[in-house]
């Protein structure tokens, strides 16, 4: 499985693909893999010929230096378990192949983007837009995969490609969770065990709000309230956010409705997790 670095080399594996009449699957990644990454490749070969993965941390997502410095890496580790899934070709550029000097062309995301994690993290969905198009770019596919756990930046995503007309189709896909219901993410590596203990508490603030709504609670504000003690009874009290919000839009609502989506944002000491759950009425 060839690992290249520069643009030129992924155009012209992926011509005689392209060529052949292949479905070109798309996967990217910022690296230190976990099951969420992996079981977006293994939709991408499930349903694509040729699959294709990135590895590039994007410096221009992070909004503070050290969280870019902690974020987690781990590249040869990486690249064997993409082989072994059975990935064709990766393509992980230097920094200086995808911001070459003299960059200054960025995306104005969607409205979307202003919402929740743009609001918290000025620039993040600017960096996360400008990087996706430019991959699509350097790595032309007919598909590529989005985890469920970043709801917001998939609807970001879908938006760019409807609004610019990119010719590709955006498949999101599940969550995938620890079984203690922890949402997987590169950063739960940073977590100490004591930490990683408090962070299920993300999701079973998730689970409770499913809960009050299927036992008839429509308020939105007595849900985030009870999100919200859950949380501080178990010492996690920065949260950024807990949203209620119209799953298209990601509008906050007032009552849940029907394609209702309950978002959190919270930090476990430094480390900012991220989760989400649709909830359903019945
Ligand atoms: O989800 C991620 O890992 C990143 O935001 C992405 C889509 C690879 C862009 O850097």
């Amino acid at each position: 499985m060839p690992v290249v670095h520069q643009t030129q080399e992924v155009r012209s594996l992926l011509a005689p693909a392209r060529a052949a009449g292949k479905q070109i699957g798309l996967v990217l990644t910022m690296g230190a893999l976990h099951e969420g990454h992996l079981s977006l490749v293994r939709a991408a070969k499930l349903e694509c010929d040729y699959v294709v993965a990135t590895i590039f941390v994007n410096p221009t997502q992070f909004d503070a230096d050290d969280d870019l410095e902690r974020y987690p890496r781990n590249t040869t580790a990486d690249c064997a378990q993409l082989e072994q899934l059975g990935v064709d070709l990766i393509f992980a550029p230097a920094t200086q192949e995808v911001y070459p000097d003299g960059f200054t062309t960025t995306i104005d995301p969607p409205a979307v983007a202003a919402r929740l994690e743009g609001k918290h993290r000025p620039g993040h969905f600017r960096g996360v837009a400008t990087v996706v198009l430019k991959f699509l770019h350097m790595a032309p596919a007919d598909i590529a995969y989005f985890g469920n756990k970043d709801y917001q930046q998939t609807l970001v995503v879908q938006h760019m490609v409807r609004d610019l007309n990119l010719p590709i189709q955006i498949r999101c896909c599940p969550t995938v969770r620890d079984p203690d219901g922890l949402a997987l993410s590169s950063r739960n590596q940073i977590l100490s065990t004591s930490q990683r203990t408090q962070a299920q508490v993300i999701s079973h603030s998730l689970n409770h709000a499913q809960q009050l709504v299927s036992s008839g609670e429509r308020d939105a504000k007595a849900i985030k309230n009870a999100m919200q003690k859950i949380l501080s009874t178990h010492g996690i009290s920065r949260i950024d956010y807990i949203a209620i919000a119209d799953s298209k839009t990601l509008e906050e609502v007032a009552q849940v409705e029907d394609a209702t989506i309950v978002l959190i944002a919270a930090y476990i000491g430094q480390t900012r997790l991220i989760d989400n759950q649709l909830l359903t009425l019945c």
